[in-house]
């Protein structure tokens, strides 16, 4: 009955538009208005009639990484598909750009920001003005640092993919059965993208004990966070930095164990700088090397036995929570969270939904990455 009754509403709303433009002219307008939207939108898997039709902002920080191509993707397709509008961007990491892309979603009347951000503390001002126009912040996968005004966090539990990381190498080296020593050199992320720190705390959490009794050692020395971060997540700086510790550490028929690789960008460079140094053959096999996102060229490199393991991050499954969050802060209801007391942004604890990180490797990405449709089989020939 309820059904019905906001059927003939809307419908009473949409004949009553015609003074003021057709249904379509309306929403297509940035601040396309309630009335604009369509009678479907009183089914029930659909958002409230009043947030059909709503522009959404969501910017992605770059499309040199193939996972935010899947992640704008999916993001726009899924908010479409609930009858939003959607004003998707990319900033080519370029904190500038991602700021005037912002502040210009902010101006075509955007209801929500949904932001991956380059530089988690560059958005402060940006994040004002959004405030002030009465714009919700959803963070997407990397936490939006230092203002009140983030009003939702939606990631992977990123301390996890660390330790999901660490774990693995102490699996694969036979740590826990006392074996070693082995030879190790660790890599972090982006020190402006707030997650980096939490990769590198959950890998940590692992292999520290076996650093302090000896069973894994780093010969550069180099294991503090400020001195193996690589700015922007960046292949070549990655490749530079490997290509360094080999030259400098690994001279002589000393071989390398263990990579500690954060993601999937920084192990395709240290597997290029491996590969130039002769690792690959049968004598000298290529070291355990982590990884995260499972890009396609890093399937391809699991598969051919130069990168060891990528932590699969659904970025449909992020996509999903992300919808539901908007859904829910445009028809009054709550928002999906499961911590509110993790991740404190230096201004105040931003409620989170935080989904679980697997790992693919060679045993088992079919089971993980094409049963689950994520990718074809000739994706990653
Ligand atoms: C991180 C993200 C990772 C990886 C990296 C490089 O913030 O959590 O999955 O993609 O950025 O873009």
């Amino acid at each position: 009955m309820k059904k019905l009754l906001a059927v003939i509403l809307v419908s009473i709303m949409i004949l009553g538009l015609g003074a003021c433009g057709t249904p379509e002219e309306t929403s297509s307008s940035p601040d396309a208005s309630p009335a604009a939207s369509s009678p479907e939108s009183s089914s029930s898997s659909s958002p409230d009639v009043s947030a059909k039709g709503m522009l959404i902002g969501v910017g992605m920080p770059t499309q040199s990484l193939q996972r935010w191509n899947e992640d704008g993707a999916n993001m726009k397709a899924q908010l479409e598909a609930k009858g939003y509008k959607v004003d998707l961007q990319y900033a080519n990491n370029d904190v500038n750009t991602q700021v005037s892309q912002l502040e210009n979603m902010i101006l075509k009347g955007c209801k929500i920001l949904v932001i991956a951000a380059i530089d988690g503390s560059a958005l402060t001002n940006v994040l004002n003005n959004a405030h002030n126009a009465g714009i919700k912040v959803i963070a997407y996968d990397r936490l939006i640092m230092n203002s009140p005004y983030v009003d939702y966090y939606a990631t992977f539990d990123n301390f996890k993919v660390g330790v999901v990381q660490g774990k693995y190498i102490e699996k694969n080296l036979g740590l826990k059965d006392g074996k070693g020593p082995f030879n190790i050199e660790l890599f972090a992320g982006s020190p402006n993208d707030n997650n980096a720190n939490y990769f590198y705390k959950g890998a940590m959490s692992i292999l520290d004990q076996y650093i302090n009794n000896g069973k894994l050692v780093v010969s550069s020395g180099q294991k503090d966070f400020a001195k193996i971060a690589i700015q922007d997540w960046d292949s070549a700086k990655a490749q530079a930095r490997m290509d360094n510790l080999i030259t400098a550490n690994y001279a002589g028929g000393k071989k390398l164990d263990a990579v500690l690789s954060p993601n999937d960008s920084l192990a395709i460079g240290i597997v290029a700088s491996l590969k130039n140094a002769g690792y690959g053959t049968d004598s000298k096999p290529y070291p355990i090397l982590t990884g995260q996102d499972c890009d396609k060229p890093n399937v391809k490199a699991m598969i051919n036995k130069q990168q060891s393991m990528s932590i699969f991050k659904d970025t449909r499954t992020l996509a999903t929570k992300v919808v539901e969050m908007v859904d829910a802060i445009l028809t009054g209801k709550e928002a999906p969270v499961n911590d509110i007391k993790t991740y404190n942004n230096g201004s105040k604890v931003v409620p989170s939904f935080l989904c679980d990180p697997v790992f693919a490797d060679a045993s088992n990405y079919k089971q993980i990455l094409i049963d689950s449709g994520y990718y074809k089989e000739s994706d990653l020939k």
